[in-house]
């Protein structure tokens, strides 16, 4: 089931697991939100909520499922994203997601990508509110765990206030009580993921007015939020954040959350102690065989903007991958980089 390897003590000293808030969340991405980078955001925040990449009912299901669902319970608190429309799936991995410990069900109405949409999953659901509302009332039968819901503001050809009401109205009605609002349309016909993620405009306006329409729903916003100037506006009209890309390129960025937004202390100072903080658990990563390569890779922003960060980075680049490379590596490549006497936590 979950991984034992021990928590380093900087987690380990709480004994009590934060209570589950989203005012920050830092968002599902596939191949970036792999166990490994959460460990990391978790070293850097314990309020931030965090969620593994999206998971296709299918693959619950029919594949590895341990494999799939595998995490550390230091990564607590701890969101899964489902991928999938048919209820009944849903239902069984909304269970599964509770048995295995989650904290959250997510489903995926967001992702424009071709392979998805032909299996009915993610953005192309928002032309389905009736289907989505039956999904999420199967998962929230089958479990006790929250079930939120992460979707865009629209698809083309279905890009109204009106149809997003409507969407947003049905599945509330289903037992929904959180929205995850990506705040752009996906374009599915002609747009590739990546494209889906910058060319439509941001509307951050449509979100701020969900949450004025329904203020009894709970509504995090998403798209292009990058600093925590930019989440303290958002926040004075919604009910939480999530970013994506910002919170991987720039993780050191999670340092300043528990301060900035959850008052209470930094984990680390500098991003040298989180990174030596997570030593033992590399090495225990590569205990089981883990490839170096599949843990630094998350590592790489780090240092991102500081003096020696591209030293760091380009030593992981290089020297990760050889052959039986090991922890000291990343020692090496912390070597690179000076340690600041004050905290350097990137708030701009
Ligand atoms: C590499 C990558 C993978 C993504 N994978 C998922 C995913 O599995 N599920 C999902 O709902 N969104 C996924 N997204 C979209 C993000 O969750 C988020 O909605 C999007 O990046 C916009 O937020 P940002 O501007 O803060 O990055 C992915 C984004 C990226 C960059």
């Amino acid at each position: 089931m979950t991984s034992t390897s021990p928590a380093p003590a900087s987690i380990r000293s709480y004994t009590v697991k934060p209570s589950l808030s989203r005012r920050f969340c830092v968002a599902p991405m596939m191949d970036w939100t792999t166990s490994h980078y959460r460990y990391l955001a978790r070293l850097l925040s314990r309020h931030t909520l965090l969620y593994t990449e999206m998971v296709t009912t299918g693959a619950l299901i029919h594949g590895d499922t341990d494999r799939f669902l595998r995490h550390d319970p230091a990564e607590y608190p701890l969101a899964l994203q489902l991928g999938g429309s048919d209820a009944g799936e849903l239902a069984h991995c909304a269970k599964l997601a509770e048995q295995f410990g989650f904290d959250e069900v997510n489903l995926n109405v967001g992702c424009p990508s071709d392979r998805v949409q032909n299996n009915m999953i993610g953005a192309c659901l928002m032309a389905h509110p009736d289907r989505v509302a039956e999904g999420v009332r199967a998962m929230a039968d089958a479990t006790s765990l929250p079930v939120t819901v992460k979707h865009r503001i629209g698809i083309d050809g279905r890009d109204s206030w009106d149809q997003l009401c409507e969407f947003v109205e049905k599945v509330a009605g289903a037992g929904c009580r959180t929205f995850i609002v990506h705040a752009r349309i996906a374009i599915l016909e002609g747009l590739s993921p990546k494209e889906n993620r910058e060319i439509p405009p941001l509307k951050y306006d449509w979100v701020y007015q969900l949450k004025q329409r329904y203020p009894h729903l709970e509504i995090i916003i998403n798209g292009g939020i990058k600093t925590f100037a930019e989440v303290h506006q958002h926040l004075a009209h919604t009910d939480g954040v999530m970013l994506g890309r910002e919170a991987y390129h720039n993780p050191w960025l999670l340092a300043g959350v528990d301060p900035e937004f959850f008052g209470a202390p930094a984990p680390f100072h500098t991003p040298h102690e989180a990174l030596r903080a997570m030593l033992p658990f590399i090495r225990s990563e590569l205990e089981r065989g883990v490839y170096l390569g599949h843990i630094s890779r998350h590592l790489l922003g780090l240092f991102h903007g500081m003096p020696g960060g591209r030293q760091f980075r380009r030593y992981i680049s290089e020297n990760a991958h050889k052959a039986g490379a090991g922890l000291e590596v990343i020692e090496e490549a912390l070597a690179r980089v000076r340690e600041p006497e004050a905290s350097p936590i990137v708030t701009a």
